[in-house]
């Protein structure tokens, strides 16, 4: 078959290593952005008379007649034809004729291809953020069912203090906060128009870079051709932000995945996001989860991917460039799935409040209270760490908790314990007098709520 660059050649292409240079199994997914930015890029060619009036609209029909046919699903591509750009070169050919071939005129695959990649990318950031905050949401009115839901706090996976379970989902809500944030200002370079750099140097046609921006709903151009066709830096600060993103995810997978099993049993996830095993008869896994720590690792192998392919690159314009879309299709498709699945998952978990509170009855995390209640009358806070250390320790080997000890027995160690300890021990008003800005107390955790619902509505 007769390439459409094939003048300077003499020999005979060979399918098999046509095959290995060939995109079209992956890039046939911008055929949409392809023929859009053909369409301005003609409109163009006619507004600066660079083609005349009937030429364009040869080409325009030829063109939406594509558009149609793509959304129905009905193009056929081939490897012979390399890449998206090729193949629908030779299709519009195929409909209108020669004309066909006046398109590429003022025009390179370079600039091409990274207009297509940035009107993909400007559209597929949009729907993730709207996707981050449908997750926020739902991670916001979790909280707000279980402001006085108390659980362990863990540092060094041991008990801490004790927690409001709705502080612990906001913290993750600033996480995907920042996550929607990066990814909001991550547009500014985003939504650029690189068409009309051509292949990398401008070109001698009268081109109007300032229409095709415009009629493609750009922010701003490129100011830099060179730059324009060799820049790749969008695609990885969208895989940089994507892999925070999962590892935000990953982690709160992770707690999931550790609160569903026996020894915690926190929360319970609906059936419909675990699955059985073929083998033991009991078992409920939480595989969601899993799956979404586990596809984590494919969004982070995909920025080093590309991070590698990059950094020995010459500029402007090397094929190795073809290289950076499959990871891109990839994470778009992983975040997107991730956060939907996620979300469901989220919003039917069961929260076992009377598990995750008597957690908190069996163990030792009331301990800084009674430091802090023995700092408060006096006692300076090292001391007070010392005799409630040495409480502990003596509970540990009695088998009993700061809870059960006498008030005849606290006396005995020190003359300024009241009756009051026993108020101050309990879990919920240790949590609620943690009342310090930003602090686990209810009233912060409701002050935490307004500013997340107000910040929700300003998205
Ligand atoms: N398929 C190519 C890519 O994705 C399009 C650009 C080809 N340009 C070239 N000069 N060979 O990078």
């Amino acid at each position: 078959m007769k390439k459409l660059w094939s003048g300077r050649f003499e020999g005979e292409s060979q399918a098999w290593v046509d095959a290995f240079g060939a995109s079209i199994a992956v890039d046939q997914q911008l055929a949409e952005e392809d023929l859009i930015g053909s369409l301005a890029h003609v409109q163009m060619l006619a507004k600066t008379n660079i083609l005349s009036a009937e030429e364009a609209n040869e080409i325009i029909q030829g063109l939406e007649k594509l558009l149609e046919d793509n959304k129905k699903g009905r193009l056929v591509f081939t490897a012979e034809n390399e890449d998206i750009h090729l193949n629908l070169e030779k299709l519009l050919h195929g409909i209108i004729g020669p004309v066909a071939g006046k398109l590429h005129t003022a025009r390179s695959r370079n600039d091409q291809v990274a207009t297509d990649m940035h009107l993909y990318l400007k559209k597929e950031v949009i729907e993730i953020n709207q996707r981050i905050r449908l997750f926020m949401e739902v991670l916001i009115s979790k909280a707000e069912e279980n402001v006085e839901t108390i659980l362990p706090g863990y540092t060094h996976l041991q008990h801490a203090q004790p927690i409001s379970f709705a502080h612990h989902l906001l913290a993750y809500y600033n996480m995907f906060k920042r996550d929607f944030e990066r990814n909001q200002d991550s547009l500014k370079r985003i939504d650029l128009s690189p068409l009309g750099a051509a292949a990398l140097a401008g070109t001698t046609f009268p081109i109007d870079r300032e229409y095709t921006k415009t009629l493609l709903g750009f922010k701003e151009s490129y100011t830099n051709s060179i730059d324009a066709v060799s820049d790749r830096d969008f695609i990885l600060e969208f895989l940089s932000n994507s892999s925070l993103l999962m590892m935000h995810l990953s982690r709160f997978c992770e707690e999931i995945i550790l609160w569903t099993s026996h020894e915690y049993q926190f929360v319970t996830l609906t059936d419909a996001f675990s699955t059985g095993s073929s083998i033991m008869p009991q078992k409920k896994n939480p595989d969601m989860a899993e799956l979404i720590r586990g596809k984590t690792g494919r969004v982070y192998g995909n920025l080093l991917g590309l991070l590698t392919t990059m950094k020995g690159l010459p500029l402007a314009y090397n094929k190795d460039l073809q290289e950076d879309k499959e990871g891109m299709f990839d994470t778009v498709k992983t975040v997107k799935d991730c956060l939907t699945v996620f979300s469901g998952m989220l919003e039917t978990m069961k929260v076992n409040e009377a598990t995750m509170y008597s957690a908190t009855t069996k163990d030792y995390s009331n301990a800084t209270e009674l430091a802090d209640y023995l700092a408060s009358k006096g006692i300076p806070f090292r001391k007070a760490h010392e005799i409630v250390g040495k409480l502990v320790l003596e509970g540990i080997k009695k088998g009993i908790y700061l809870q059960d000890i006498s008030l005849s027995d606290y006396q005995a160690v020190s003359e300024l314990i009241e009756e009051d300890v026993y108020t101050v021990l309990d879990s919920k008003t240790a949590v609620e007098r943690r009342n310090s800005l930003g602090g686990t107390g209810f009233e912060q955790v409701k002050k935490e709520l307004a500013s997340a619902n107000k910040t929700l509505v300003d998205m």
